[in-house]
């Protein structure tokens, strides 16, 4: 009858392996009642009735009018499993790998997607490229975490500045809509259907001096506003003078997509003093969230150093320091230690779980002598390890996200 044929396409691979195919749920809206006969086999063997419901749910509301709905409301706080597929493949991808391995013994099972930042390597012609990892987190009966990674998509786009562009260092759910930005070109783009589609450009530093994008590398949705940080670190000259401070803004938008600008200096460096790093040393950012439930910011530092930077060096100073920043100005700083600390490791994107608001799941990256690989793991705010950093490929992922 057809129902169990496995497609191979193009977007049924990961890391060269081709993946099994499944029918997927959405296609019922849009094509012949044997094919609605054939989903509802595959969906009633395969999925449980929870991702049904969301099924249905998702089919009674035109897309159309869900587009409409997203641009007037803020949008639910969190990603839904069928959210990050439809990030992933376009609509008219009838087959896609599943979502989670069911024959694991998961007592919480959560979608995560990771973007890439391959650097000069994006670029392929007149083409930049970055990529989009689906993987499954699952939480295991004695506490501990797994992932499983399941298929990558590429993402493409011809806008770059000066040669460089697609080098994604965030991703953010804000709005309704999955967010990625540039660290390049500043490029905020809106990830849909497979394909990078921009929404906002942001200006470096006070945003109507620097004439260049914003080096975005860290983002979190904050009482219903988008964060969006950078290095936070002033830029030096070889003698170690400072010549400018555009690192120490932070850029809010607002669901609507206006920007505000906002000089974080005295939040950098409170931070900083708090870790013993203050001038000459410093602290280099890729990853902070805000933590809804204790009202503070998470600082998880990709580097640390108490001398003067240089970019050799700068290579080993990678941090394990987990910094909490509460009161507007960061008054309060308190740090903790995540397991074991590697000099070539630091992190580079990290998110809450929904299910677990203390619990933090975290890309960590190394790049030494030209040589890259990120890690992903899985701690407590307080430093308690639950899964020590497990290796994904040797590529840069600088933006992770995490569906219901
Ligand atoms: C799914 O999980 C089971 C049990 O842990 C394992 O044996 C199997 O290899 C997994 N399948 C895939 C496709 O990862
Ligand atoms: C570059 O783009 C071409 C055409 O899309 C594609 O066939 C090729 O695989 C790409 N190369 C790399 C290294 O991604
Ligand atoms: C939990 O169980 C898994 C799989 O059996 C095992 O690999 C892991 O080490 C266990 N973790 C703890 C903390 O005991
Ligand atoms: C940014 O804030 C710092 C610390 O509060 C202050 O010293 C500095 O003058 C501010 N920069 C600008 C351009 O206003
Ligand atoms: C900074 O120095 C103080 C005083 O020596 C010490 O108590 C604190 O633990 C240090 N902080 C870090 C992050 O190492
Ligand atoms: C961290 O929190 C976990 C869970 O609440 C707890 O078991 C552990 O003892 C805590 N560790 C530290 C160092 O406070």
């Amino acid at each position: 009858m057809g129902c169990g044929r496995q497609g191979s396409g193009k977007y049924s691979t990961l890391d060269g392996t081709p993946l099994p195919l499944f029918a997927r749920q959405r296609a019922a809206s849009r094509s012949s009642l044997r094919r609605l006969l054939c989903l509802g086999i595959v969906v009633f063997s395969l999925l449980n009735a929870l991702t049904w419901h969301s099924l249905l749910h998702h089919q009674s509301i035109a897309s159309n009018e869900r587009m409409l709905a997203l641009r007037a409301a803020p949008g639910a706080p969190l990603m839904t499993h069928g959210e990050a597929l439809e990030a992933m493949y376009p609509w008219s991808a009838d087959r896609v790998p599943l979502s989670h391995n069911h024959s694991r013994p998961c007592t919480q099972q959560h979608t995560i997607l990771i973007v890439a930042d391959m650097d000069r390597d994006s670029r392929n012609g007149s083409v930049w490229e970055s990529s989009l990892r689906r993987g499954s987190l699952c939480l295991l009966l004695n506490g501990s975490y797994t992932v499983d990674w399941l298929d990558e998509v590429p993402l493409r786009s011809t806008l770059n500045q000066g040669g460089r562009g697609m080098e994604l260092s965030t991703l953010t759910w804000f709005s309704g809509k999955l967010l990625a930005c540039d660290d390049r070109t500043g490029v905020v783009y809106h990830i849909l259907g497979g394909h990078p589609h921009p929404e906002v450009i942001l200006a470096d530093g006070d945003g109507s001096t620097a004439g260049k994008g914003f080096k975005c590398e860290w983002a979190s949705v904050r009482h219903g506003q988008l964060y969006l940080g950078s290095v936070g670190r002033e830029m030096t000259n070889a003698r170690n003078e400072v010549l400018h401070r555009n690192s120490q803004y932070v850029k809010v938008i607002d669901s609507s997509g206006s920007v505000q600008h906002l000089n974080w200096t005295a939040q950098y460096e409170a931070l900083r003093a708090a870790a013993n790093t203050s001038r000459p040393g410093y602290l280099w950012h890729e990853a902070a969230v805000w933590d809804d439930l204790h009202d503070r910011w998470l600082f998880w530092p990709r580097k640390e150093s108490r001398e003067a930077y240089n970019p050799k060096d700068d290579e080993s100073r990678g941090s394990n320091l987990i910094l909490t920043a509460s009161g507007s100005a960061f008054e309060t700083v308190h740090y903790a230690r995540a397991g074991e600390h590697i000099m070539n490791r630091g992190f580079s994107s990290v998110k809450l779980l929904p299910h677990a608001p203390d619990i933090a799941i975290a890309l960590r990256t190394e790049e030494v002598d030209g040589r890259v690989a990120s890690f992903v793991c899985v701690v407590h705010t307080n430093g308690t390890v639950l899964m020590t950093d497990t290796f994904i490929a040797d590529r840069k992922y600088e933006g992770i996200e995490v569906a219901v």
